[in-house]
């Protein structure tokens, strides 16, 4: 760990750099000759992460780590969310990283461990905590060995495996997660009655329930509409029922909980489209819910494959967008009008029809196009 990036010149120098264009300063010599400027631009780097990603992050003595492990962290924002759903008295990190899980999800926990393989990372994070405050035991072991020796037992243990991956192709299955959850969940769940499980948000549902069946529950994550996280609970206590909870944070929208298992024997009326759509936010989607949520808020489908709903009277409690429509001929579309253009199962995209239709984008209005089950149609906000 270079310490010697937190001295005051260093910081300054820093600070004076956080807007430049960084490829053009690394071509320079660094000024000081304690920090190569390698060093320096992984500091600003950091800097320009936190400020969207970790803002809490922001303070004097705070060291960044290399790019690859800020992207690997989850945001503040979804760590709080995770955080407000864990309490006890002994958590545990397996796979700490640059540990901000950790630093939010132990917030009501006594006793803290966290444990990364990594001996540079788990350096800044312990020179961060202290800053920070917050104290724990850390641990520069593979998890393995650790589960191995080990003789306690903890209220929770969290995970969020890496990539094994080295050439950066995201991958989805859990045998190409390090650590294998497959391999360890018995050893995870003989020392912790609550396991969590931070996923990638494309990983498919009815695998992970074939692989680990001691899951309980689901929670998908999205923030302002992108899905950033799937996140697994098991626990020995498994009566074979699973509980999903799709969360679309930021956003006004209640949770939708439901029963894994349920859209089996749910049934969607069809109609035409009506005064009102519904599009599901995508924690919804990528459920899969596509009949459940026809029938949990008597709304009807537009046809099997566009996941849009309609009814006459405006439903407020809809986990998505909601807008008042009428349906128009292609005639009636200007060229030069300004639309928010949205094209779900239409064999044209977003941009072939903007261009045919010589549209403009953007603007408060927005055109729809789908299909419902008599065929093609297109759906005018007003
Ligand atoms: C995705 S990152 C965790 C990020 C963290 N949740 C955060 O919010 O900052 C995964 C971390 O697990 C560590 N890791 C992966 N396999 C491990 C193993 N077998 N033993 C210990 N650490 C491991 C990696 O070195 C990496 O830092």
């Amino acid at each position: 760990m270079v310490k010697e990036v937190l001295k005051e010149e260093i910081q300054k120098y820093i600070n004076a750099n956080l807007h430049v264009d960084l490829h053009s300063l690394l071509l320079k010599k660094s000024p000081f000759p304690e920090v190569s400027i390698q060093e320096i631009v992984q500091q600003i780097k950091g800097k320009q992460v936190a400020q969207k990603k970790f803002p809490f992050l922001l303070k004097e003595g705070i060291i960044f780590p290399p790019q690859l492990n800020l992207e690997q962290s989850s945001s503040e924002k979804t760590a709080l969310y995770k955080s407000e759903i864990l309490k006890g008295k002994k958590f545990i990190d397996l796979t700490s990283g640059f540990g901000i899980d950790a630093y939010y999800l132990s917030q009501n926990f006594e006793d803290v461990t966290l444990v990364e393989q990594n001996s540079e990372l788990l350096e800044i994070v312990e020179n961060n905590w202290h800053i920070l405050g917050k104290k724990a035991t850390f641990i520069n072991q593979k998890l393995e060995n650790f589960l191995n020796k080990n003789k306690e037992t903890f209220d929770v243990i969290y995970l969020d495996p890496a990539r094994r991956d080295q050439n950066k192709n995201k991958v989805f299955l859990l045998e190409d997660l390090s650590p294998n959850i497959i391999e360890i969940q018995k050893k995870l769940l003989s020392i912790s009655n609550k396991v969590v499980i931070k996923l990638s948000p494309l990983i498919d549902l009815k695998y992970l329930i074939s692989v680990l069946p001691n899951i309980v529950r689901i929670e998908i994550i999205a923030v302002k509409n992108d899905v950033k996280e799937v996140v697994i609970f098991l626990s020995n206590e498994n009566s074979g029922q699973i509980i999903c909870n799709c969360v679309n944070l930021e956003n006004e929208e209640s949770n939708f909980t439901f029963k894994f298992g349920e859209e089996e024997n749910a049934h969607a009326e069809y109609s035409e489209p009506e005064k009102f759509i519904y599009i599901p936010n995508n924690s919804i989607l990528k459920a899969g819910i596509f009949n459940l949520i026809s029938e949990k808020f008597k709304l009807k489908k537009l046809h099997p494959n566009s996941h849009f709903y309609t009814s006459n009277d405006k439903l407020y409690n809809f986990p998505g967008r909601v807008f008042e429509i009428e349906v128009i001929d292609a005639k009636q579309i200007k060229k030069k009008s300004q639309f928010n253009i949205i094209s779900k199962n239409y064999p044209l995209k977003p941009e072939e029809i903007k261009k045919k239709y010589g549209l403009k984008d953007g603007g408060k209005s927005y055109l729809i196009f789908t299909q419902s089950k008599k065929g093609k149609i297109i759906l005018k906000s007003v």
